[in-house]
């Protein structure tokens, strides 16, 4: 029997992946060939054939929400394959897409510079453009240097495979991002995973490391799934006392923590306690890239020798153009927006709680709604979808089995009565399907 379900299973080893799918997944034996009945169909053909199948079966069980195309934007409200649906998928936390001052930047690099650039960084592809982006962005991390790759992924990717060589020993989070992992998994040193935001289980990790072995512990600040925050107090004194580096991806605080949105260390009055502090450009920060701020020395080794840095093209002018504005926006207007953020996530998630729905361990505006099953959180969806709510499934074994759930993320941009628009339908959904009584 074909499982219909199992397209939508982000990753077989319960890793982390952003609750999307990945191709990871072992194809199971196709029942007829493509090739014709009785012939021998090679591994390649079986696997995209089996995804291909699953795909057709999805959409004709109406249950496919993937890749549903956006044609107009009105603040929280997007257009869609034509229909109107309050947007509950978006890592947009403080609402800047589309803010006049960061579109008007855009516009005028794209005027003056064209729409791409001259190659890699390295040689001939750097603008004033990108320095000024650079600049910026370690002052806004307090840092002494930035340097920005092509993607949020590929930031996690080339840094941890190029700082942990041979002989060198990374600890990450059970929970932490796919880009992360897969930096591991790139990484010629010996990859440890500790148990989710389990400080005990770090040290006990840690000191099974030579002394003299070089340590890297590596963690979302803010965990992408459940919207909790990783302990940089407890972890921040283990990495002083085994001599262990720390760097934290800052892809969903960046805009979110502290009050004026600094992110994690903001929120633990800890500035200066990450050594390679990692972030994201296409959340918060409407654009898209990714960056590690730390100190000029870093940032100098990384900026020759990471290759998805080296051997990978500059970011377009009016990226980099918006990435700037974007900050200097967000120094401008984070408080104000950082104040309604807060505001909406409570109110969101009181009136979830009040209605009976558990919303996990999360302290942000990544709001889980544990469903329990797969089949649950198909059928919510779906009501969700079909009543004006843009919100997805995220399903083992990206996250443990029995713990699907709807990932429903909270803006600035949202009114109070959007919100309470939404939880109505989530209600509604939820009482539909047996969540909730
Ligand atoms: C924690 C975390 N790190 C890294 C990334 C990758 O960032 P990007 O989408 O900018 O490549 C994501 C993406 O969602 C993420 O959630």
């Amino acid at each position: 029997m074909i499982d219909h379900l199992a397209h939508l299973r982000p990753d077989p080893n319960g890793i982390h992946s952003d609750g999307i799918p990945t191709a990871a997944l072992e194809a199971p034996p196709l029942e007829s060939t493509v090739n014709g009945v009785g012939d021998q169909v090679d591994p390649f053909t079986q696997k995209i054939e089996a995804w291909w199948r699953r795909t057709q079966e999805t959409k004709s069980n109406d249950l496919y929400y993937y890749f549903q195309a956006v044609d107009a934007l009105e603040g929280p409200w997007v257009h869609t394959e034509g229909k109107r649906k309050l947007m509950f998928a978006t890592y947009s936390y403080l609402g800047l897409i589309n803010h006049p001052r960061i579109v008007a930047a855009a516009k005028a690099a794209a005027d003056k510079y064209g729409t791409g650039t001259h190659g890699v960084r390295i040689l001939g592809g750097t603008l004033d453009l990108h320095a000024r982006m650079e600049r910026t962005i370690a002052e806004f991390t307090r840092r002494e240097e930035a340097i920005v790759y092509s993607s949020g992924y590929v930031t996690n990717l080339a840094t941890v495979s190029t700082i942990v060589g041979r002989g060198d020993w990374v600890f990450s989070d059970r929970w932490n991002h796919a880009s992360i992992v897969d930096g591991c998994l790139l990484a010629r040193g010996k990859f440890v995973r500790f148990r989710h935001n389990d400080m005990d289980d770090l040290e006990k990790q840690l000191r099974r490391a030579p002394e003299s072995a070089g340590k890297l512990v590596i963690a979302d600040a803010v965990f992408s799934m459940d919207g909790d925050i990783f302990n940089l107090p407890a972890a921040f004194d283990l990495c002083r006392r085994y001599k262990a580096r720390l760097m934290l991806d800052e892809a969903h605080s960046i805009g979110v923590l502290g009050k004026t949105g600094h992110g994690i260390e903001e929120h633990f009055d800890m500035y200066g306690s990450i050594d390679l502090k990692m972030g994201t450009l296409s959340k918060t920060i409407p654009g898209i890239g990714g960056y590690i701020a730390g100190s000029a020395k870093l940032v100098t080794y990384l900026r020759h020798t990471a290759r998805g840095f080296v051997f990978s093209a500059a970011l377009p002018p009016a990226v980099a153009a918006a990435i700037t504005e974007g900050f200097h926006v967000l120094e401008d207007e984070g408080v104000e927006r950082n104040r309604i953020l807060t505001c909406n996530a409570r109110q969101f998630i009181s009136g979830l709680q009040a209605a009976g729905f558990d919303t996990g361990l999360t302290e942000s505006p990544i709001v889980p709604i544990m469903v329990g099953t797969e089949e649950r959180a198909l059928a919510m969806t779906k009501y969700c979808q079909d009543n004006g709510i843009f919100v997805l499934p995220v399903l083992p074994p990206a996250v443990k089995e029995g713990t699907a759930r709807l990932r429903a993320n909270v803006t600035a941009a949202h009114t109070a009565e959007d919100i309470e628009f939404a939880l109505g339908v989530f209600i509604q959904a939820g009482r539909l399907v047996g969540v909730i009584d």
